[in-house]
């Protein structure tokens, strides 16, 4: 098994909810990709990131029964990412780990798995 898909047993479901909360708490309030996310279904968007990253940090596999396959980055191609609305989301992410005092041991390594997530979903030319 990877580092990534023991994330979940040594972080804890409960924490990875509590920092996509965190997240969430200062998407809804962001003026550059704040405005992308529907605004009539935080709950449910909130729901589908979490969901997400605890399947693919080793958990319960919820997000895959009800959504199926991730296809993240078709399912990104509705917006447009580049370069500064991937920095905010990484930004946002970071406060949100630091908010929830994600463990120093794993950090790097989610942060990393982050980075390298929110890269792939650029699909604007600059
Ligand atoms: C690069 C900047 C990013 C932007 C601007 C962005 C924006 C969005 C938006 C607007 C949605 C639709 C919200 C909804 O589901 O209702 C979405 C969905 C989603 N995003 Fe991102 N996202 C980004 C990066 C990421 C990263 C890094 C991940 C994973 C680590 C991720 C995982 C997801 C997932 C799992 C969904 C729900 C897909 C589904 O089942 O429909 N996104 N994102």
């Amino acid at each position: 098994m990877d580092e990534i898909s023991t994330l979940c047993s040594r972080v804890g479901e409960t924490k990875l909810r509590s920092m996509v909360a965190a997240f969430y708490r200062r998407v809804k309030v962001d003026d550059l990709i704040g405005i992308m996310y529907p605004a009539d279904d935080w709950e449910g968007s909130e729901k589908r990131l979490a969901d997400f990253i605890v399947y693919r940090f080793g958990g319960p596999q919820t997000y895959i029964e009800e959504r199926g396959h991730p296809r993240l980055r078709g399912r990104h191609m509705p917006f447009s990412i580049g370069e500064a609305e991937r920095d905010r989301w990484m930004k946002l992410m970071g406060e949100a780990m630091q908010e929830v005092e994600v463990h120093e041991s794993e950090a790097p390594v989610i942060d990393s798995f982050f980075a390298q997530v929110a890269d792939m979903m650029r699909n604007r030319g600059e």
